[in-house]
């Protein structure tokens, strides 16, 4: 039975969502083999881009991440000319991304369940008005590079680059750029080892 659903949901994923998504006016594009478990939410703004690379998997369902997942893989790029782009072969578990300007995800990364990664505060800093207003909103872009790993329920705010074949603990609040094959956690997170004995010289 198992079997059956995962098979089901391999198919709806390769020729039902395709259509579904161009529906959005074209502003998602999933690469070839696009694995979707469960239903994802997927909001683009007019103008804005959602790109989703080969062979991506996107998890929304529990019964098919050892961790479970607490809600729905969410991407939302929210103002016109937005982009969230997914390289090819990254694989993502519940995770939250929203975009202002630009998140960038690199080939064949992990983001562990219920990661959540913004480019921007949501509400301006400015206490006059801020309920309403959707002006001086800070927002800088995020760059998670090819092949990290960002453990569960980790945060990762606006304007930080993760280098190459780094990891991020569980939890972190990252705030700052993480450089290439370290481990980093922790609020602030910070480096707290190489991943130096595992890269080739
Ligand atoms: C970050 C991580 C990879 C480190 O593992 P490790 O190399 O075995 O590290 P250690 O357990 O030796 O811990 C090293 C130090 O980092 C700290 N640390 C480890 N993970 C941490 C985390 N998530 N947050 C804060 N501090 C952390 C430890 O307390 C320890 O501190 P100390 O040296 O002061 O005692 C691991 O703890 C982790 O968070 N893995 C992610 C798992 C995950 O979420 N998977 C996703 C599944 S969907």
């Amino acid at each position: 039975m198992k079997k059956l659903i995962n098979f089901t949901w391999r198919q709806l994923s390769k020729y039902v969502f395709p259509f579904i998504y161009k529906l959005n006016g074209n502003r998602v594009r999933l690469g070839k083999n696009v694995i979707l478990f469960g239903f994802p939410i997927i909001k683009a703004e007019t103008d804005s881009n959602i790109i989703i690379g080969n062979n991506v998997v996107l998890c929304s369902k529990s019964e098919n991440t050892a961790l479970g997942v607490s809600k729905p893989v969410i991407l939302r790029a929210m103002k016109p000319e937005a982009v969230i782009s997914i390289d090819e072969r990254s694989g993502i578990s519940g995770a939250t991304i929203c975009a202002m300007e630009h998140i960038s995800i690199g080939k064949e990364c992990l983001l562990g369940s219920d990661v959540m990664i913004f480019d921007n505060d949501f509400h301006s800093l400015n206490p006059a008005g801020r309920r309403f207003s959707q002006k001086d909103i800070n927002v800088k872009p995020v760059v998670i590079e090819n092949n990290v790993f960002i453990g569960a329920r980790a945060i990762v705010m606006k304007g930080v680059k993760i280098g190459e074949n780094s990891v991020i603990g569980a939890g972190s609040v990252v705030v700052s750029n993480i450089p290439s094959n370290v481990i980093a956690a922790g609020n602030p997170c910070k480096i707290i080892k190489s991943l130096g004995h595992y890269i080739e010289k």
